[in-house]
């Protein structure tokens, strides 16, 4: 596939109805016009997904949102914006008519944000149209977070958008705006508490809670999703005799850490969490490359800040390798 850095090109192609893969701030995204169903469509033939998931829109400054939002000018969706974005926060709210259901999976509520990417906002700014695009890998395989894992997974691309290594490395949190305030159907780099310091005062509840504290379903949480091609185990402490094709990846040095005698990716020698979280899914590709590695174990992280999205995301790499 072309792969580079020609702006205008990329965007007239997405103008076209084709496909564009861009970096984002969190991962690469498979872009294509978002108002344009049949562009919309290829994008799930590409990532052959077996059913229509809803997919989140790209825009290039607030006011592209304001076409999409029924309500654009409701206070916490204002407050929202002006606080985070652009930035990694999508937020889903009433939508217009104008957005297709193909985007919205027939629902009513459309999800949006503005990315934090030159590339990305270029891009999207010189198309002229909102970019509908979900992370650029296989369906329920690893998202990217180079250039490099997007042409490992995806063909029928028409344009990839080098931007080397995405700065976050985690997809965007993801709350819907509802009326008795704000939903999280996704953790990720800004967390509950930042929103709540932006918006004193807000309720945020979790996924499947409603107003009694009760279980609820909510669209697109699959247990299963981001996984690598190799059984993913988490281990807490220490891992006890890894076998000799065993891959780990550490958190950080620690004396209780061992290296074992086979491949060892260490996510932030430093302790960093958000520097382990940008480098969570390239690690996770590096192993599943390597032929020399059979299985991957994983340390967990504390589960503060933005350890509350990596967990997330861990766990459901590992879901479909728990008994
Ligand atoms: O960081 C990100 O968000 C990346 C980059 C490319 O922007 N995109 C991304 O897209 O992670 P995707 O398709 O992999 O995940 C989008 C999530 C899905 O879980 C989907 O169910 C949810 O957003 N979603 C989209 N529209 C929704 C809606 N109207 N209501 C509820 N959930 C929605
Ligand atoms: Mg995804």
């Amino acid at each position: 596939m072309e792969t580079g850095t020609d702006i205008k090109k990329a965007a007239s192609l997405i103008r076209k109805g084709g496909l564009v893969a861009f970096p984002t701030e969190t991962v690469y995204g498979l872009g294509a016009n978002g108002l344009d169903p049949i562009a919309v469509a290829k994008i799930f033939a590409v990532k052959q997904r077996p059913s229509f998931d809803p997919l989140i829109l790209h825009v290039g400054n607030p006011e592209m949102a304001r076409e999409l939002f029924a309500q654009p000018d409701n206070m916490v969706v204002k407050m929202l914006m002006q606080h985070f974005w652009p930035g990694p926060l999508t937020i889903v709210a009433q939508k217009q008519d104008i957005v297709p259901d193909i985007v919205t999976s027939g629902m009513d509520t459309v999800a949006v944000r503005m990315p934090d990417n030159p590339y990305a906002l270029d891009l999207i700014r010189e198309a002229g149209v909102p970019v509908a695009a979900p992370s650029a890998n296989l369906f329920g395989r690893l998202s990217p977070t180079q250039s490099q894992h997007v042409r490992k997974q995806l063909k029928g691309i028409d344009y990839l958008v080098e931007g080397g290594q995405t700065r976050i490395g985690l997809e965007s949190t993801i709350v819907s705006v509802e009326e008795h305030g704000l939903r999280l159907l996704r953790p990720g780099h800004i967390t509950t508490d930042q929103i709540r310091e932006a918006i004193p005062g807000i309720v945020i509840r979790s996924a499947g809670e409603n107003e009694d504290g009760n279980k609820i379903q909510a669209p697109g949480q699959l247990k299963s999703h981001y996984s690598p091609e190799k059984p993913l185990y988490i281990f807490r402490h220490t891992l006890q005799n890894p076998g000799p094709s065993a891959g780990v990846i550490l958190f950080t040095m620690h004396p209780g850490n061992q290296m074992h005698p086979g491949r060892t990716i260490i996510l932030s020698p430093r302790g960093d969490l958000l520097e382990a979280a940008a480098n969570l899914f390239s690690a996770l590709h590096e192993m599943e490359n390597d032929p020399l590695v059979g299985e991957i174990h994983i340390q967990a992280v504390e589960e503060k800040g933005i350890g509350i999205a990596m967990m997330d995301r861990i766990r459901k790499a590992a879901h479909r390798h728990q008994s």
